[in-house]
């Protein structure tokens, strides 16, 4: 939420950050701004909507050359998205220039405190506060770091700052608490960033900051240090990805694009993880398999998305490992007073490694002293730093607010965690381990067999495109399935989607087949699956009210055709694994219905990519 450039070194600062902007605009796209500092002054600009609004601000009212400078794009927390709410904010006497990710609390009573003291406040923003307290302190000690530290000092809540003073030339200066805030080291310049997509065109060198930190960059030097003023440590890293996986790559949108890496992704999330004799090699993890064997109860903690991944993970673990497994939304899960003990195991699973609930789980539960496992695809993120051990997914850089590979590789990663604990605490044979690994290996190859049969998804969506209402239902795996699908078609085709177990119609939701509403059902497989029969009848339910069926079958499944009005059919793989080929006509289908009503894809209306705040 909200993405946030600093930029200091021989490049024109105004060219990096809108650059840098752009690549981060999936974070957050109500408004965007720049401050640059010239000869002694700030010059800024700033518009609500999106960053071609900038742009064009820029065209109409330049501002002359230079070297050092901060950017934001905005997701609206504190104050509606306008130009006057949009960053960066300006202390009083338009000394510094602030720009800020994140919730300040206590903005209320430190705003009262100013504007007591007679400074005037320009915007409704929590962060002017910080702008404004900024200009106080800097007036006192002529010392951007000392400043920074005097102001977050009395800050409560998230955030990140970044900063830049009139009179200070050749630095930026940027604090972190709870927030996502990454250094990119160049030659004769440096970066700070939310997130690397925005500098790696410039540097593939980024240094992972810790909680608590202030950093400070000129073009030839990275300072860090704590809060308190004592020396910090930090952990510099090479970007494995480059600039190419950040870019659309010819296709319309990174969503598209990011769909139809799948194959790629899920291979690379298996890459390494796999002995010749087929039995898992996380060496990784860092948790001891002594302590694995100790655990009790695993609880899965997730939002959107990577919850309903997290669904699917508990049939596998459980039915691998007979250890009780519960899921839970990362935003209940504390609030709830969960059960949790040393020999509780709590798996996290976050594309961004960022989002704020899921990071507070993570919190909640070590202090509870429980062990916790991340599933992050974001090297250097918070969420992994905080954890005792991390399973990364190596997906590249998701981009398209809508995740999609995010998903995939998330469910790869469960199933490597699920079958590694199966094989540690011996509750599956090695050649079962084995098999199913090998299940798992073909996995790329069916995923480009649905991929290239997306012509009648795409057919589907044309036809229809004018529904009001679309229903997925599911059983089993194929249940978190159904929810996901009807996510992807509410963020970002608008459009009215539900999610049902199938077993439940009859206890209400059936009430809303009326004549022709469409409704998926993902079939889980023939002849393998007790359920795949119970399906087929819940399909005959839903057609005999006029319900217009689209079915999703493995390829052979004779007793599901007569059924379906419309058949996407999917390569057999075991039904566990159904949802990783399932999920991709839901995802393309949702993709296209977006396009053809001529949404923005790739950022649906009021979404972040990354959900920083609570
Ligand atoms: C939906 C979507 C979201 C995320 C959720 C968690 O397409 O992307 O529901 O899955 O916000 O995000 P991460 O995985 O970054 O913690």
């Amino acid at each position: 939420m909200c993405g946030i450039v600093g930029y200091v070194g021989h490049r024109d600062a105004q060219e990096v950050i809108i650059d840098g902007l752009r690549r981060m605009e999936y974070r957050g796209y109500d408004s965007a701004g720049l401050a640059l500092v010239v000869d002694g002054t700030i010059e800024w600009r700033k518009k609500a909507g999106k960053l071609a609004n900038l742009e064009a601000e820029l065209v109409e009212h330049p501002i002359p050359a230079s070297h050092q400078g901060v950017g934001h794009t905005r997701w609206a927390t504190h104050g509606g998205p306008t130009d006057v709410n949009a960053h960066p904010h300006l202390s009083a006497d338009g000394r510094v220039a602030l720009v800020h990710n994140g919730i300040i609390e206590n903005f209320a009573a430190i705003r009262a405190e100013l504007e007591a003291e007679g400074i005037t406040f320009a915007s409704e923003t929590d962060t002017e506060t910080a702008a404004q307290l900024l200009g106080r302190e800097i007036a006192r000690s002529d010392d951007l770091v000392a400043a920074m530290r005097a102001v977050v000092a009395r800050l409560e809540g998230a955030f990140t700052l970044v900063a830049v003073d009139a009179h200070t030339p050749d630095l930026v200066v940027a604090a972190r608490r709870n927030s996502p805030l990454v250094v990119g080291v160049g030659e004769g310049e440096n970066f700070l960033a939310s997130d690397v997509a925005s500098f790696i065109a410039h540097t593939r060198e980024a240094i992972e900051l810790g909680q608590d930190q202030i950093v400070a960059i000129t073009p030839t030097s990275v300072t860090v240090t704590n809060f308190d003023g004592s020396e910090a440590e930090t952990r510099p890293f090479h970007i494995d990805w480059d600039l190419s996986a950040a870019e659309k790559g010819g296709y319309d949108w990174f969503m598209r694009k990011e769909i139809f890496e799948q194959p790629q992704a899920v291979a690379d999330t298996l890459l390494g993880r796999i002995d010749d004799d087929g039995q898992l090699n996380l060496d990784e993890m860092r948790i001891d398999q002594a302590e694995l064997r100790t655990i009790d109860k695993i609880i899965i903690v997730a939002c959107g998305t990577a919850y309903y991944a997290g669904m699917v993970a508990k049939y596998a673990i459980e039915h691998w490992t007979r250890v009780p497994c519960e899921v839970d939304l990362a935003s209940e899960f504390r609030y709830r007073d969960p059960i949790i003990t040393k020999s509780t195991l709590v798996v996290t699973i976050s594309q961004s490694g960022e989002t704020a609930d899921t990071l507070m789980a993570i919190r909640h539960s070590r202090e509870q002293h429980a062990k916790v496992i991340a599933i992050c695809n974001t090297n250097g993120a918070t969420i992994p730093r905080e954890s005792d051990a991390v399973i990364y997914t190596h997906a590249g850089p998701e981009i398209g607010v809508a995740s999609t590979k995010g998903f995939t590789t998330q469910l790869i990663a469960c199933y490597l965690l699920g079958l590694y604990l199966a094989q540690v605490r011996g509750t599956k044979f090695g050649d079962e381990i084995a098999s199913l690994v090998a299940e798992l290996e073909q996995i790329p190859a069916k995923m480009e067999e649905v991929l290239k049969r997306s012509d009648s998804v795409l057919e589907l969506a044309r036809d229809l495109i004018d529904e009001q209402s679309i229903l997925f239902l599911g059983r089993h795996v194929g249940y978190p399935a159904a929810l996901e699908g009807a996510l992807k078609l509410k963020e970002i085709a608008y459009l009215h989607a539900e999610g049902f177990a199938a077993g439940e119609l009859k206890h209400g939701p059936i009430a809303l087949i009326d004549e022709g509403l469409p409704v998926f059902i993902v079939v889980p497989p023939q002849g393998r699956d007790q359920l795949h029969d119970k399906v087929i009848s819940n399909i005959q339910e839903v057609r005999a009210r006029g319900a217009r069926t689209i079915v999703l079958a493995e390829d052979g499944d004779d007793e599901a055709v007569p059924y379906a009005d419309t058949l996407l059919s999917l390569p057999v793989v075991p039904t566990l694994f159904q949802p990783l080929l399932a999920i991709i006509p839901l995802q393309l289908f949702a993709c296209e219905v977006a396009t053809l009503k001529g949404y923005d894809v790739d950022q649906p209306r009021n979404l972040a990519k990354s959900v920083t705040v609570e």
